[in-house]
């Protein structure tokens, strides 16, 4: 499973890919909005920081516009992927940008029919956002698991993007699903990795080494 961090903050970027384990990065304008900075000078340094796909949203709605803004996106740098909306004109722009080899994640998917949809659009990711679909009392996972099996049906290529993740939870359950990527805020990332058990082992573990020592 591919992990990305669901921010546009450098310094979590910075910080997260020092693990060594981060995949790739999305973005979207509400994240951006947070930053008060230039979006493409803060994408040009993400791309720096994270070789993986960095995901970057167009905010046009018709497909001309999409094409015009996803191209100048895509020539930031090399692992940019052009972040399109699930609406009829994101679809038509999605297979247009395909054809251009520029890669494309299909965002705002709330239903199997939508990701098969992308996928036939010839989406590179398609982004489930399962915390949105909790929020309404809808089970976000049970789309995750239905997407799995329709992709898996016909062999379709794209990658399953479980989005809007709020806790380790989700992750737990993306992976047993079997979901190429999971995309989560850095909290989440902190909270896979946090147990009380490993805390108390290691103090335990280091006190009684220490107790050794001068002996
Ligand atoms: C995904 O690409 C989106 O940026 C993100 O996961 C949305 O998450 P939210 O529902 O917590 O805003």
């Amino acid at each position: 499973m591919k992990f990305f961090l669901d921010t546009a903050s450098v310094a979590e970027i910075r910080e997260g890919a020092a693990l060594g384990i981060l995949d790739g990065v999305t973005t979207n304008p509400s994240l951006v909005a947070k930053e008060k900075r230039d979006f493409r000078k803060i994408l040009e340094e993400i791309c720096e920081i994270c070789e993986g796909p960095v995901s970057a949203e167009v905010t046009e709605v018709t497909c001309e516009g999409m094409l015009r803004e996803g191209r100048s996106l895509a020539k930031i740098a090399g692992n940019i992927v052009v972040k399109i909306p699930l609406i009829k004109e994101g679809i038509k722009a999605c297979r247009i940008l395909r054809g251009e080899g520029i890669k494309v994640n299909v965002t705002l998917c709330f239903s199997p029919n939508q990701a098969l949809l992308a996928a036939k659009a010839g989406a590179s990711y398609i982004s489930p956002f399962i915390g949105r679909l909790d929020d309404i009392s809808q089970e976000g996972m049970q789309v995750i698991q239905d997407i799995r099996q329709i992709y898996d049906n016909y062999n379709f290529p794209t990658e399953i993007l479980v989005a809007s993740i709020r806790h380790p939870m989700h992750v737990v359950e993306a992976a047993k699903i079997g979901a190429d990527v999971a995309t989560m805020p850095f909290k989440v990332f902190d909270q896979m990795l946090a147990h009380p058990l490993t805390d108390a082992g290691l103090k335990k573990f280091l006190d009684d080494w220490k107790s050794t020592q001068g002996k």
